[in-house]
């Protein structure tokens, strides 16, 4: 059975007992799957509360946003590698919303991605296809078209797979998911394909109970 990567991210959105509420919920659920791996990436200000939680969670990791690219000092509001390493295990890079709404280029992103690499911090470097330049090897690298994202218009799995193929073979990166209007009815279409490793979540882990569908279904 290979190994599968089932990565929430929250984006912006939940206030605290939102998260509160969210755990209570998810807590219920039989997690132990043993060849899942379990990623929930909310806020910067809300892993504390969250690693609070996941302690008793063999099957459940940290990950934040996003890193600074520098390191710590006088950078008024960025949280840098050395912080996000007291709580998280992971890290998403290069998501497409930083890209078009932050002017994200791959300058930044590789920047980003030594930051992690120097603090102990495993990427989750996000690309829109095949065609990107990273000088480092990454955890992880997540293929999410922009047409699929928050839409409910996933790309076909076989392209999917298509493409994480492609990244599989020109990079040293073990893990390729796909992202991009995944949920509970559509997400073993993607983790059956033999080149895709997992999926990152937005809209759909919102909601505990149909993350958890997701996770048992991938
Ligand atoms: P949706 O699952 O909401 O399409 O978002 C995908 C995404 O951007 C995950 O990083």
């Amino acid at each position: 059975m290979k190994k599968l990567f089932i990565i929430a991210n929250w984006k912006s959105n939940k206030k605290e007992l939102e998260v509160k509420e969210w755990i209570d919920k998810f807590k219920n659920y039989d997690l132990r799957f043993k060849n899942k791996e379990i990623i929930i990436c909310p806020s910067f200000i809300h892993l504390p509360l969250l690693k609070s939680y996941i302690l008793d969670h063999e099957s459940i990791r940290l990950g934040a946003q996003d890193i600074s690219k520098f390191d710590e000092g006088a950078y008024t509001g960025e949280v840098n590698g050395k912080q996000i390493r007291e709580f998280a295990e992971y890290v998403i890079i290069g998501h497409s919303e930083r890209r078009q709404n932050f002017s994200e280029n791959e300058e930044v992103v590789n920047q980003k991605i030594k930051q992690a690499i120097k603090f102990g911090l495993k990427p989750i470097l996000c690309v829109q296809d095949q065609n990107f330049k990273i000088q480092e090897k990454v955890e992880i690298i997540a293929y999410e078209p922009v047409f699929a994202i928050g839409t409910n218009n996933p790309d076909t799995p076989e392209n999917a797979d298509l493409v994480s193929t492609k990244i599989k073979e020109n990079n040293l990166s073990n893990y390729i998911i796909y992202g991009g209007s995944v949920n509970s009815k559509n997400v073993n279409q993607f983790t059956q394909k033999p080149n895709i490793d997992g999926v990152l979540v937005g809209n759909a882990s919102l909601d505990p109970l149909e993350f958890f569908e997701i996770i048992k279904n991938a």
